[in-house]
């Protein structure tokens, strides 16, 4: 966390005082879970795209989920696997993890999730694990931002879609890697646009 500080003095004709504004920097952290690294790799390449965000983290790393808290801002990939369970589809570190996010107070912290799925394999289960972690953020108190409009994807089902909308960004670098960076470079300007401290 970076602190910038002002001083100045100011006289009036008998007081002589100084004030010091202290401003705080936004922190934004990014956290992935991975098996295979794609995860991971997207990962990088949105940390390449997004000025003001932390160095990736992989949450097999992290030993204590309270850091989230020091964050304005927390981004989080995950992948799915265990395809059509109903709890625990990540498949990754996040899995054992839900819980004690939920247990966080993330009030006032922007969250956004990103997938990593296969929408033409599993065209049944698209990138169903985004849900949960969604969800789990939710109780945490969290602000839910970067959903995406699911009219632009091709695919049968997902548990991630609600109203219309992915609870986050779908990628598929499996059958459709070739969207990929069109899809990051959308998203990283909406998240500039929802996540105070991006550039
Ligand atoms: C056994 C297996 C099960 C999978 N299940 C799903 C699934 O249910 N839904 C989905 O969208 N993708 C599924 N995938 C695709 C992976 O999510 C995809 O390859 C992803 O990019 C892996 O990310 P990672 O390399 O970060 O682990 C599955 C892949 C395999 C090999």
């Amino acid at each position: 966390m970076t602190l910038n500080s002002i001083l100045f003095t100011a006289k009036k004709p008998d007081i002589s005082y100084e004030c010091i504004v202290i401003k705080k920097s936004m922190s934004v952290g990014i956290y992935f879970a991975t098996t295979t690294g794609k995860t991971e790799d997207v990962a990088e390449r949105l940390h390449g795209l997004l000025g003001g965000t932390d160095t990736p983290k992989d949450m097999s790393d992290v030993d204590d989920l309270k850091e989230f808290q020091d964050h304005d801002g927390i981004i989080c990939g995950i992948p799915t696997w265990n395809t059509g369970a109903d709890s625990e589809r990540s498949g990754t570190a996040w899995d054992t993890l839900l819980d004690e996010i939920s247990e966080l107070d993330l009030s006032g912290r922007k969250v956004a999730i990103f997938g990593l799925g296969d929408s033409s394999t599993y065209t049944e289960n698209y990138c169903d694990a985004m849900e949960e972690l969604h969800r789990f953020f939710k109780t945490a108190g969290a602000s839910m931002v970067g959903y995406v409009s699911a009219s632009e994807y091709t695919f049968d089902e997902s548990k991630s879609v609600d109203n219309g909308s992915f609870c986050g960004l779908p990628l598929d670098e499996d059958s459709e890697s070739d969207l990929t960076d069109a899809r990051l470079v959308k998203w990283a300007d909406q998240l500039k646009n929802e996540i105070p401290g991006l550039a």
